[in-house]
């Protein structure tokens, strides 16, 4: 067969669509992006970051990730992030802008309209299970486990819930009616093939339908209806869906949660929409499954805090725990909800109300205490020396960003027996930046989950940090003035504060100094109570003048690292155009950027 590809997308067609494409609606629809100067800002969808580093320039029509390098046009995007070729990612966005795209080669063709049609049998199976519900005689016992469930007619609606009649031919039936093939409705997974032809794959259920966020029936859960095994039938794999994959409810909660500024994830199908029926509408479920790297992704398009609510007994306090390093590997920040034993969302809500739902979210416990505690408990379980305990408590510490550590040693030392300082130096056994070992066993890389490096560009953090310190031992601006140009600063607020505090170097001599150096400005001063309040808290915390200077030094070494990065990419790209262009490339370049790459490599 011929691997040339038929397709024929012209620049005058990529031009045309690029044209009539706004890069800034397209990636809004899916990452959450902030306007600043003329681009948008947001948190990058192709790799984990707290601190947002993603960046859309619309007029200039590009994206660009300052933390993982991902770059390019439109086009670029939609493959990157759909995991699409360039032809279909082509044919996506030509659809969006109303332009017609010819000669698709057949390969290509067949597995999308196989999707389509997957997509086409799952609506027609929906709206039959959701008509039985609703509408017809059978669906009786259906409706009667809703009532006895307290599923409102609402929540039947909204999540398009339905009732598989206790009969084999049932769906088969009608999407024959519908004209659907039968071996197609088999590879969706809606009916399976017998001896004598094909029958109802779910039968006697209350059927759940998942939707992607795009909107398209891609899979179903079937709830037994009274005992039995299995309790949930599910739809397996098919080429539209992949267990683990997606988030149930996830298009329904997306806004909310970006309202909220958070998401609720809980385990089950039913604990989700008894949420979503308290009014409490930012909750997704993980359908009792590992929680994968992509799910992670996804939800970090919506927003980068969660809180986990999974059933209060043994099993579920252990899938929390494993959830929490997919989800913390990829930048979110977790927050553990702690339920009754015995109880789940569920359970919990329809006794107790939404208020006091939200008052255990009020409650929820940072990820680190939560897996603090679970260790505390095995390590006090376990006969452990001093000096094992303390290292075991430390490589935990160490998992999170510098600036709270201190905090955490405070936490953990009195609960296991040792001092604080047996802590600090516990660490002289672990190797720095190595892959430690934590928890339940699962590698975490510490210099990935310790985002918010000092002096990282793409950080905002280290500006606080950086005038925490300024504040509390205002000596230290003249002495580092020299070093560090307001510039740096990428939030406008503080750079003003810091260049202020810059000229005025030579009277900061205690922090009243510096609050009546800004007594005239309440915005500023409010900047400086909230860092303060920070500093206070131990958000930001360093234990003395040493600790400081150390900050303040590293995050120079870092803005040092950053200049030769950025240099590099320049470069890059200077020496790729003469490449392309098949011009010779003079040898400084070639010698600055091996000297360069030299250097990356090392440091
Ligand atoms: P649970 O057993 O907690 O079920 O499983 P639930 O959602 O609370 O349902 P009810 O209240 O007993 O009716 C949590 C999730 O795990 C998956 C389902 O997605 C379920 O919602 N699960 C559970 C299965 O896929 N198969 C099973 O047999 C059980
Ligand atoms: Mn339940």
């Amino acid at each position: 067969m011929s691997n040339r590809c038929t397709v024929r997308i012209d620049d005058g067609v990529k031009r045309d669509i690029l044209a009539r494409t706004d890069i800034g609606e397209v990636i809004g629809a899916v990452v959450s992006l902030r306007k600043r100067g003329n681009d948008l800002v947001g948190l990058c969808p192709f790799h984990g970051e707290k601190t947002p580093s993603f960046h859309v320039h619309p007029d200039r029509g590009f994206f660009k990730c300052f933390g993982c390098d991902a770059a390019g046009d439109v086009i670029r995007f939609v493959q990157l992030h759909d995991n699409l070729n360039f032809v279909d990612a082509m044919h996506v966005l030509a659809k969006r802008a109303g332009i017609q795209l010819e000669n698709e080669d057949p390969a290509t063709a067949r597995v999308r309209s196989e999707k389509e049609a997957i997509y086409h049998a799952n609506d027609i199976a929906a709206r039959f299970f959701h008509r039985m519900l609703t509408a017809e005689a059978e669906g009786e016992k259906g409706r009667r486990y809703c009532a006895e469930r307290g599923i409102s007619a609402e929540s039947i609606a909204q999540f398009k819930l339905g009732f598989a009649p206790e009969r084999w031919d049932g769906l088969v039936a009608e999407l024959q009616r519908e004209g659907v093939d039968g071996a197609l409705a088999a590879t969706a997974g809606l009916v399976k093939q017998g001896q004598r032809g094909y029958y109802d794959f779910y039968r006697d259920r209350l059927m759940i339908p998942t939707h992607a966020v795009t909107g398209e029936t891609i899979a179903f859960g079937g709830r037994l209806i009274g005992p039995g095994e299995p309790k949930y039938l599910n739809t397996t794999t098919t080429p539209v869906y992949t267990k683990g994959r997606f988030l149930f409810a996830l298009g329904i909660a997306r806004r909310s949660a970006q309202r909220e500024g958070n998401i609720v994830i809980v385990e089950g199908y039913l604990d989700c929409i008894a949420l979503h029926q308290a009014g409490i509408t930012n909750a997704v479920a993980s359908l009792g499954t590992a929680f994968g790297a992509e799910q992670a992704r996804e939800l970090r398009k919506a927003t980068e805090n969660v809180f986990i609510c999974f059933d209060g007994d043994a099993a579920g306090q252990a899938a929390a725990a494993k959830s929490i390093d997919t989800l913390v590997h990829e930048g979110l920040a977790a927050r553990i909800v702690q339920l009754p034993a015995g109880e789940d969302p569920d359970s919990y809500v329809r006794a107790n109300g939404a208020d006091a739902f939200r008052a255990r979210l009020n409650d929820a416990i940072p990820w680190i205490q939560f897996k603090i505690d679970r260790r505390i408990g095995e390590i006090r379980a376990g006969f452990k020396s001093r000096a094992q305990i303390a290292r075991e408590a430390e490589i935990l510490v160490r998992t999170l960003p510098r600036a709270e550590w201190d905090h955490w040693r405070t936490y953990a030392a009195p609960q296991l027996g040792v001092d604080v300082e047996d802590l600090r130096k516990a660490r002289l056994q672990i190797t720095d930046g190595a892959r430690l070992e934590y928890g339940e066993g699962q590698m975490i890389d510490v210099r990935r989950s310790d985002k918010i490096r000092p002096g990282s560009v793409a950080s905002p953090s280290w500006e606080a940090a950086c005038l925490a310190i300024f504040v509390s031992e205002p000596g230290l601006v003249a002495e580092y003035a020299g070093r560090i140009e307001p510039e740096r600063f990428g939030e406008p607020s503080l750079r003003r504060i810091y260049a202020r505090m810059r000229e005025q170097a030579d009277v900061l001599l205690q922090p009243a100094d510096v609050f009546a150096l800004f007594s005239d400005d309440g915005d500023v001063s409010a900047v400086l109570a909230s860092i303060a309040g920070a500093e206070r808290s131990r958000i930001i915390r360093f234990a003395d003048s040493e600790a400081r200077r150390a900050y303040l030094d590293r995050t120079i070494e870092r803005f040092a690292a950053d200049d030769r990065h950025r240099r590099f990419r320049e470069l890059d790209a200077q020496m790729t155009a003469l490449f392309e262009s098949g011009q010779p490339v003079p040898q400084e370049l070639r010698a600055e950027h091996s000297a360069l790459h030299a250097a990356r490599t090392k440091g």
